[in-house]
């Protein structure tokens, strides 16, 4: 087979590599293996080999965080030490205008200050939890923090157990009593009440905005800070709607900057006469834009990366210019969340927000030659957990009147990444379902789930009620118990 020899072919250190050494990266470490042309013979295709690595250069480019955490090592952040991320004070200071959100099981809103209508059910199993103070205040003390995507849901698709999780959880038990959960989910792209309706559609039970945390609803309290900002990410519209319901002022998204210069975009093949009419173009040299933040997965990863790098090069936020300190006069932008991978409909997991993040900063180091720095909201980070405690307690308040946070709290997630490690290191019990990106054997050895690994969320819900309310608690409410008449038989607690 004619062949080039080593001799012939271009320096082995190609000028990329000189230049990743020179700024502070590693050269790759497999530096010239061949790719064999497949079915290459006599009277065929001339071998020549490679001049570069045929190894990716990622690892280098790639900033450390980038990595998916991992218990073992002790790190449950995607974020560098120091970095802050605020999340919005205490909900229930604004308990009032939020609870005409809430709508009562049947769908039926709630009646503004009416006393509420009590159906016969609610006054015998308030009777039936009179009755059993014990195991009604250990049903109070505990809570589940479930995540969506992998556990109850794939896309839109119900995974069956999570229905009945629900309506065990919603008064279908002995007690008749609202087992308090919340919904703690990296999901984006929508508005919390769109994707609170469409959930309840799809699981059958009410999901209320006030027990719900999607990965950018604690970036409600960035808009105290930033009065401009570029937000990317979710289908047509609805993160600019996101984000206007979470108070910025000025938003831009891709399509506006688009729709005011096309040749920023040049690999962008369609922009519909829809779209253009739908985005707001003005002179974006004269607007200073002040943060980005990446609300979901990009619809049009060439766009999005491409004016993101250019406003991230440019002096202060505004387009148009380059700045001459690449890091002093660099924009702030942060991530709603960092999951490489999300469960869906599809067979196999999805690339989810983090892979574009991972190319972001890639791309970055290597064009600017320095590391980018970001802030990553979401599971497993800290101030999301945080966040989740504020609602927890407010939730509480809304269900039994007692604004506090109940003591044994359980996540249930299908991530050992970010549901369990992030339980875990907040100290909650975690339980791994197998419905989701898990699909292991055993625990996942990493980052085990404490309270352990189960087939599905029904599974988990159960196991977790016996240990706090006894082995033989019913998961079943009977309309035929009456406390009056001494009908009715709840189990004993430990
Ligand atoms: O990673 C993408 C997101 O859809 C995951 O959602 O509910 O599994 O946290 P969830
Ligand atoms: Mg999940």
């Amino acid at each position: 087979m004619p062949a080039y020899e080593d001799k012939d072919q271009a320096a082995d250190s190609s000028d990329k590599v000189q230049a990743a050494t020179a700024n502070g990266g590693s050269a790759p470490k497999h530096s010239n293996p061949t790719l064999a042309v497949p079915g290459a013979d006599d009277e065929g295709p001339i071998e020549v080999p490679a001049s570069r690595s045929s190894i990716a250069e990622s690892e280098h480019l790639m900033h450390s965080l980038s990595m998916s955490p991992s218990q073992v090592e002790r790190r449950s952040s995607r974020n560098s030490f120091g970095a802050s991320l605020p999340i919005p004070r205490s909900r229930r200071q604004s308990r009032q205008s939020r609870l005409s959100s809430v709508t009562l099981a049947d769908g039926r809103p709630a009646r503004p200050g009416m006393p509420a209508i009590q159906p016969s059910r609610e006054i015998l199993s308030s009777q039936v939890q009179d009755m059993s103070a014990v195991k009604t205040s250990a049903a109070k003390d505990m809570a589940f923090a479930f995540d969506i995507d992998g556990v109850l849901v794939h896309g839109d698709r119900l995974i069956p157990e999570g229905r009945r999780a629900l309506e065990i959880l919603n008064g279908d038990n002995e007690l008749g009593i609202k087992i308090p959960h919340i919904f703690l989910t990296n999901g984006s792209g929508k508005p919390e009440a769109a994707r609170c309706a469409q959930l309840s559609k799809i699981l059958g039970s009410p999901i209320s905005t006030e027990q719900f945390i999607q990965s950018h609803t604690p970036m409600s309290a960035l808009a105290e800070y930033y009065d401009t900002v570029l937000v990317v990410g979710g289908e047509k519209y609805q993160c600019r709607e996101v984000a206007k319901q979470y108070g910025f002022k000025d938003i831009v998204v891709p399509n506006d900057i688009y729709a005011w210069d096309p040749t920023i975009s040049p690999l962008k093949e369609f922009f519909t006469a829809e779209q253009r009419a739908t985005s707001n173009p003005r002179d974006f040299h004269k607007v200073k834009i002040d943060a980005i933040l990446v609300f979901s997965d990009s619809r049009d990863y060439a766009t999005d990366l491409q004016i993101i790098m250019d406003l991230l090069q440019s002096e202060n936020g505004v387009l148009g210019t380059r700045a001459k300190d690449p890091v002093s006069q660099r924009i702030p932008i942060y991530f709603s969340q960092g999951d490489l991978l999300c469960p869906t409909e599809h067979p196999f997991p999805r690339m989810s927000q983090g892979t574009f993040r991972i190319a972001l900063e890639a791309i970055y180091k290597q064009i600017t030659g320095v590391e980018l720095e970001r802030v990553v909201y979401g599971k497993p980070e800290l101030a999301t957990y945080k966040y989740a405690d504020e609602v927890m307690a407010s939730w509480m308040e809304v269900i039994h009147n007692d604004e506090r946070l109940p003591k044994n709290i359980y996540m249930i997630g299908d991530n050992p990444q970010s549901d369990i490690i992030g339980g875990n290191m907040y100290g909650w019990n975690t339980c791994l379902v197998r419905t989701g990106v898990y699909q292991g054997e055993g625990n996942d050895k990493e980052n085990p789930a404490s309270f352990g690994v189960f087939n599905n969320v029904l599974e988990a819900v159960q196991a977790a009620l016996r240990k706090e309310l006894g082995d033989d608690f019913k998961f079943n409410w009977s309309d035929s118990m009456n406390p009056v008449t001494g009908q009715y038989s709840v189990s004993a607690i430990e």
